[in-house]
């Protein structure tokens, strides 16, 4: 998808922008939306549901439904989820990585984690290689810093590791056509050699767990529906070579602090990172979109809309895990009883401690990185 039109909805793995439609995305894409029987199912598991899921911000699936029903007749799966270092993590990126540690947990499952340092060099002209390499360190702090263990937890760090995907890549690639990546990615004449080969290293750690244990189980992939076109490829000749379909869950976008899009490293003042300091999340949050009214009496008089606020979105997904007082607050902001001001002071306070904790942990995680990558 892509076009002219600054508003047209634009969903790749290398672009997100415009409106995001997701009904229209699960049709285009093919995927599955996550029903409520999907979520009884889930919930067997897992004592309850994770606040993510009853907030439907994962929405969609693949194949999720046979992954559990493999899993209770006893075959376990593995997950497999990850990040393209291009820069520091953004909170949005923490969405599909706090599921990913609760199933996790919930499934005592092991996580292969890629760090596509390779990606991120080839897709970006200006990106210089050895940049991507120490921001894949930098941002495996965060992913340690959310509390993953080193037993269950493999990174896989692209450039360095390339050894143990390389094999499994030829064979991927060997099975794609150029017709096919480029009806799925949007290649263009222009596009290097390195991007047209890549995918089919992105699609390998589906199916490491195979290779490095010789136990045949499938992957079940949390990430938002970006990512999604990587795994419609994959999918095509896992069976192939005699592995299972990768399963996805696919989350919504964490949008970022402007109008439209996702949030996004590329527009750095809509975007909260996580090693932002306090004075800087507190300056980004005071600068967002609201979309409230001209003037105080105006809104106090005819209220405001929260499902157009980018502030409200940031509460939905990570800073007020009690649906009583979302509510309260979603009310208010219709009645006009609370203003923009208010909510933005309230969120730059949750943002704050929450980094101020995550910024120790993470730092914290220096002392541990080496135990989680997957050559250790
Ligand atoms: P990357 O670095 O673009 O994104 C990392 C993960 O964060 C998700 N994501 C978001 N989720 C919610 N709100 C947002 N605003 C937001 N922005 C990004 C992405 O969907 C992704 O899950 N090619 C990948 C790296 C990768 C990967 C994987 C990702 C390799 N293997 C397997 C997921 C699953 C990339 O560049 O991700």
């Amino acid at each position: 998808m892509s076009g002219e039109d600054e508003n047209e909805m634009v969903v790749t793995p290398w672009e997100v922008r415009g409106k995001i439609d997701y009904e229209r995305l699960i049709k285009e894409f093919g995927t599955q939306p996550l029903t409520d029987e999907l979520l009884k199912k889930i919930a067997k598991h897992t004592d309850g549901l994770h606040l993510q899921l009853q907030r439907k911000l994962f929405f969609s699936h693949r194949d999720l439904d046979t992954v559990l029903d493999l899993y209770d007749k006893g075959t376990k799966f593995v997950l497999y989820t990850g990040r393209g270092p291009s820069g520091p993590v953004h909170i949005g990126h923490l969405v599909p990585w706090i599921f990913t540690k609760h199933l996790q947990e919930k499934f005592k499952t092991r996580l292969y984690f890629q760090m596509t340092d390779d990606e991120k060099f080839l897709t970006y002209d200006e990106n210089k290689l050895a940049d991507m390499t120490r921001f894949g360190y930098e941002n495996a702090l965060d992913l340690i810093a959310l509390g993953f263990e080193p037993e269950d937890t493999f990174i896989i760090y692209d450039v360095a590791d390339i050894d143990l995907l390389y094999d499994v890549a030829l064979e991927v690639a060997k099975r794609i056509t150029y017709s096919t990546a480029r009806a799925t990615f949007g290649f263009q004449d222009s596009t290097n050699l390195g991007w047209v080969f890549w995918p089919a290293v992105q699609a390998v750690p589906c199916f490491i767990h195979a290779k490095l244990t010789g136990e045949n189980v499938p992957a079940l992939i949390p990430a938002a529906i970006d990512q999604d076109p990587f795994w419609r490829i994959t999918r095509d000749v896992a069976q192939k070579l005699g592995y299972y379909k990768p399963a996805q869950i696919h989350n919504r976008f964490l949008p970022g602090l402007g109008v439209g899009g996702k949030m996004s490293a590329s527009e750095p003042e809509t975007c909260i990172f996580t090693i932002d300091s306090a004075e800087v999340v507190k300056r980004k949050v005071w600068n967002a979109f609201t979309g409230g009214k001209g003037t105080a009496a105006e809104q106090k008089k005819t209220g405001a809309d929260p499902n157009i606020c980018t502030i409200f979105q940031y509460f939905l997904f990570l800073f007020e895990e009690d649906d009583g007082k979302l509510s309260d607050r979603e009310r208010k902001c219709r009645t006009g009883e609370i203003l923009c001001g208010e909510c933005k002071r309230d969120l730059t306070e949750r943002i704050n401690k929450f980094l101020a904790e995550h910024q120790k942990k993470r730092e914290k995680a220096r002392d541990t990185i080496d135990k989680f990558h997957i050559k250790r």
